[in-house]
């Protein structure tokens, strides 16, 4: 079999999937990432077959070998994105294109086989349309997850022989749970996400672990979100431990970090450049300073700054902590552009704002 063919899924619908009322009362009030829908899209890889035996099937556990790969050394990556519900009862995907593409750098990075860009957007498109009901209603989601890991039973240390990919979906609404008009952020000074050299622009499973310790310090200090500095001179503001990050200066410009190789290249952030280029706003792409963040906050040159990314969306932050002390941005809530870029950016992705960019796909 070809290593690069268009797979055909074969649908085995759940004999018993929830009932209506059942899954009525858990869209009622999501949360993030604990409402799971009833099917799941699989397809094996083998360097023998390639990629073969794609399946919607029943949402279930999966048998593993106690010697699986990623169990020992973590080849694992994986993808974030989002289906929503149109008016008329339809439902769309956000760019979806982007997050195949970089499923692919990421596996390029991770040393894992790349899935042709059409398997991984058939198989959302799929799990989307037989799980159509689990789309909430109003300002929630479906939050799909396409993930991949190493699954040669070996314990030596190479890229595996065999991998499963694997997209399942969660009802969600908010990803953050304070009330708060904004998030507070705990700067850590102890930890580092990525170095260069290494994974920081991979959206793999180990960036994630490494990020836990400096997210628990962060909660403990009664933070929303952790943010990381370089690892080299730790003194440039790189990205959350889960989200990119914009600045607003009051001569209406705005900055975030530049893609260097260690901060994820936010398909958010991407589209916000566009969005705000489109508006006249001028956005520079270049390192930004801790202490010129506190700088600017204080001498009110800093007006506002944000948190972006597909779980987060646009999420104003207000407070900024770390063990030299706190910062306001602006009032300590949001601000008019922050407001204004994410109203067209969920305008757009709602489908209640003309897309003259091409990133809504249709799903059905
Ligand atoms: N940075 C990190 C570390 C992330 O986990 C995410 C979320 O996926 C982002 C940035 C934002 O990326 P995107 O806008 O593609 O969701
Ligand atoms: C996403 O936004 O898709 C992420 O993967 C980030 C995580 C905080 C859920």
């Amino acid at each position: 079999m070809s290593k690069t063919q268009s797979l055909q899924f074969v649908r085995h619908p759940h004999p018993a999937p929830l009932a209506a009322d059942k899954r009525a009362e858990l869209l009622k009030n999501p949360g993030f990432g604990r409402v799971f829908s009833d099917h799941m899209a699989t397809v094996r890889y083998s360097d023998s077959q390639g990629w073969h035996d794609a399946r919607i099937e029943p949402r279930a556990p999966i048998p593993m070998d106690p010697a699986a790969a990623v169990l020992h050394y973590a080849q694992e990556i994986f993808e974030g994105l989002k289906a929503y519900r149109t008016e008329d009862g339809g439902a769309t995907l956000f760019r979806p294109e982007e997050n195949a593409r970089r499923f692919q750098q990421s596996a390029e990075r991770l040393a894992m086989p790349i899935l042709p860009e059409k398997v991984f957007l058939d198989a959302v498109d799929q799990l989307v349309d037989i799980d159509r009901a689990w789309i909430p209603e109003g300002d929630g989601s479906l939050y799909i997850r396409p993930f991949m890991f190493a699954n040669e039973i070996f314990l030596g240390v190479k890229p595996s022989s065999d991998y499963l990919f694997i997209v399942i979906a969660s009802s969600v609404g908010a990803y953050f749970k304070t009330s708060a008009p904004a998030v507070s952020v705990w700067v850590s000074q102890d930890y580092t996400r990525a170095a260069p050299g290494g994974t920081g622009a991979a959206k793999c499973g180990g960036n994630y672990a490494a990020s836990l310790l400096a997210q628990a310090e962060a909660t403990r200090h009664g933070c929303d979100q952790v943010v990381f500095l370089d690892a080299v001179e730790k003194r440039w503001v790189e990205e959350l431990g889960g989200m990119n990050v914009f600045f607003v200066f009051d001569d209406g410009s705005m900055v975030t970090p530049p893609l260097g190789g260690t901060i994820l290249p936010g398909i958010t952030r991407s589209s916000l450049i566009t969005l705000a280029k489109d508006k006249g706003i001028p956005v520079r792409e270049e390192p930004y300073s801790i202490q010129q963040w506190k700088a600017d906050a204080a001498s009110g040159r800093l007006r506002e700054a944000f948190a972006c990314g597909t779980a987060a969306v646009v999420t104003p932050i207000g407070t900024v902590r770390s063990p030299d002390g706190e910062f306001t941005i602006g009032n300590g809530g949001s601000g008019a552009r922050t407001e204004e870029l994410k109203a067209t950016l969920v305008g757009i992705q709602r489908g209640r704002v003309a897309d003259k960019y091409g990133w809504i796909h249709k799903v059905f």
